[in-house]
């Protein structure tokens, strides 16, 4: 068991219960109910395990994500429901056309890290031109980009079977668990992803010289392959003491 207090940032990236074949033996159409159930018993987990002032981003969709808020509005400190822009779904019945996911941020009491982000300035992909003029005042941007803000419109495309990297995984384009990442732990810090999937987490969390823990209770080979491919020297190093002191006997 994971002790308490002992990790500072968690990132989830759930199953989201709409019968998906996640190809790996997960049954992903639990009664409603028991979903829920389930999903409340991690989210308080994750709270219980995070540091104080330690972050918690839960990837969902609107409807689940707003269920996920009002659990979690009771135990932890609300910062954002960031909106990621998503491409390529269809409407559903009397519905408008989906065109976001949500990334839910809270953190244990204040945050204890927070790092300003800043994004490239958006390009035309035909023309290479900036998009913006930004109202005549661009010789006043920072030269390091824009202010990161809630609405993430580069993370698409997410899940398009044409840009993922391994086939069979419903793996995140690694922006954005390396979003998180840096916007709330510093180097040495320890990330947690319990829905490992393609190990999209891990790898963002490697790349950035942070410590990392995770699981995933199907097919482990494509997070293998994937650390295999991106840090063939690290593979098979025994892990740094510090990851064996987060964990006790239950
Ligand atoms: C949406 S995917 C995660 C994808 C991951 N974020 C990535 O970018 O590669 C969710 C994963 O959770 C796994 N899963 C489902 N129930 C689990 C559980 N109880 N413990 C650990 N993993 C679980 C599924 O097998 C699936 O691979």
């Amino acid at each position: 068991m994971i002790k308490d207090r002992s990790i500072d940032c968690v990132f989830a990236d759930p199953p989201f219960n709409l019968g998906k074949d996640y190809k790996n033996g997960y049954k992903d159409n639990l009664d409603d109910n028991e979903y829920f159930r389930w999903c409340y018993r991690w989210l308080s987990e994750c709270a219980r395990i995070l540091k104080p002032g330690g972050a918690l981003f839960v990837y969902a969709i609107p409807s689940i994500a707003i269920k996920f808020g009002a659990f979690l509005n009771d135990i932890m400190t609300f910062r954002h429901w960031i909106a990621l822009s998503m491409k390529g779904t269809y409407s559903r019945g009397n519905k408008l056309y989906p065109a976001h996911y949500a990334l839910l941020y809270y953190t244990n009491g204040e945050p204890k890290t927070f790092n300003r982000l800043r994004t490239s300035i958006p390009i035309c992909r035909h023309c290479g031109k900036e998009i913006k003029d930004y109202g005549g005042h661009r010789d006043k941007l920072n030269p390091a980009g824009l202010n990161l803000t809630d609405f993430w419109e580069d993370t698409s495309p997410n899940r398009h079977r044409k840009f993922k990297v391994r086939p069979g995984v419903n793996e995140l384009k690694i922006t954005i668990p390396e979003r998180a990442i840096l916007i709330s732990t510093e180097e040495d810090d320890i990330v947690f992803d319990p829905f490992g999937g393609g190990g999209s987490t891990y790898q963002a969390a490697e790349k950035n010289n942070r410590y990392w823990i995770g699981s995933e209770l199907y097919d482990c080979n494509h997070i293998k392959n994937r650390l295999n491919e991106e840090f063939p020297l690290s593979i098979g190093l025994k892990p740094d003491k510090l990851l064996f002191d987060i964990f006790v006997e239950e």
